[in-house]
């Protein structure tokens, strides 16, 4: 049987897969996600071992990845930062050669984009970003899915990521979005835009797909007509220290009854890939009270238990969207075109 175009690719970065590529994987992660609600066995991943890898924490990716493995019949095995030799007793290059010829594919998350490249080129094996410093590929295909799952559709729609402009999930966001005809929109603080590599990059993928991109500063008119809002933590991991400017810096991007308001749709969505800080039950929201008097920060309570937030199916379509991931790049599929 001729392998499918997915067979033995890493998933590092969107920019790496066509639309239609894209489209597949959204498509499929619905077709898994359908299978799993009838109990209908999918185990294309029989026999097979999966490495773990996390440099940072994580609840949604570690979970999905684990789920996704043992539904797909594999063995997950957790590797921690601290249970490893990686980066501190033994190159990733040395690293990755062990793993590859001891597991059938690898996840990645952490800090350097470098790092997930040199596990991909040195194990042999099928290496899946969960997330790094520029992007959350991963992440992307749950979102997608949960857009469509809302709107029966992709093209045309207009998502606005509001909040730190330049992080990982809006890096994303702004490329994949760009490349599934969908507009994107990234409102933030000028010091937070993203970098015009970025900007370039998805705008060269505009061009192909009649995306409209806009980058802004002002919140009121850079929301206006949107069909999805999307916010993130105004800190990201391995940033901590930037909490005070930050919070001064991204009050006006808050998203807010107002700000849902000014999209002047009554059918819109918000998305949030989480953690939020949406309320002060946690450590940081709890300092942040005490330091700043603030009780919350990138998304108001009321909007996070709105009728129009889709969080918690974005969390869920994590799991079906990695496995279809998983299942596309390591499964010996059948995939005739895409
Ligand atoms: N959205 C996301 O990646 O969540 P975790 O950090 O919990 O994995
Ligand atoms: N931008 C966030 C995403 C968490 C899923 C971070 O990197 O911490």
């Amino acid at each position: 049987m001729k392998d499918s175009v997915f067979q033995g690719r890493s998933l590092l970065a969107e920019k790496d897969f066509t639309r239609a590529e894209l489209e597949f994987l959204i498509d499929f992660s619905e077709h898994l996600k359908d299978l799993k609600k009838r109990g209908i066995p999918h185990h294309y991943l029989e026999g097979k071992n999966i490495a773990l890898l996390f440099e940072k924490t994580s609840t949604r990716t570690r979970a999905a990845f684990t789920t996704a493995s043992i539904d797909l019949g594999a063995h997950p095995e957790y590797l921690g930062k601290n249970d490893i030799q990686l980066g501190k007793k033994e190159s990733v290059e040395d690293t990755a050669k062990v793993l590859g010829s001891m597991f059938d594919g690898i996840e990645f998350r952490g800090f350097s984009q470098r790092v997930v490249e040199q596990l991909a080129e040195f194990s042999g094996v099928p290496v899946w970003n969960g997330l790094t410093d520029e992007w959350h590929p991963t992440q992307m295909i749950a979102d997608f899915l949960t857009i469509q799952e809302n709107f029966g559709k992709l093209e045309g729609l207009t998502v606005t990521y509001v909040g730190d402009g330049r992080n990982n999930v809006a890096n994303s966001l702004l490329v994949t979005g760009s490349i599934l005809g969908v507009n994107m929109r990234i409102v933030s603080p000028k010091s937070l835009f993203p970098t015009d590599e970025i900007v370039n990059l998805a705008q060269g993928f505009a061009k192909e797909t009649g995306a409209k991109i806009l980058i802004t500063d002002d919140p009121k008119t850079g929301v206006a007509g949107s069909d999805v809002l999307y916010t993130d933590v105004w800190v990201s991991m391995g940033e901590e220290d930037k909490f005070e400017e930050r919070i001064k810096l991204l009050k006006p991007y808050q998203i807010n009854m107002d700000l849902v308001r000014a999209t002047g749709k009554e059918n819109m969505i918000v998305l949030h890939c989480l953690p939020a800080f949406h309320d002060t039950e946690t450590v940081y929201g709890e300092e942040m009270k005490e330091r700043f008097g603030v009780t919350e920060m990138e998304i108001t309570d009321e909007v996070f238990r709105s009728k129009y937030a889709r969080q918690f199916d974005q969390a869920e379509n994590r799991m079906h969207s990695i496995k279809a991931i998983m299942a596309a790049t390591l499964g010996n599929l059948y995939i005739p075109k895409v």
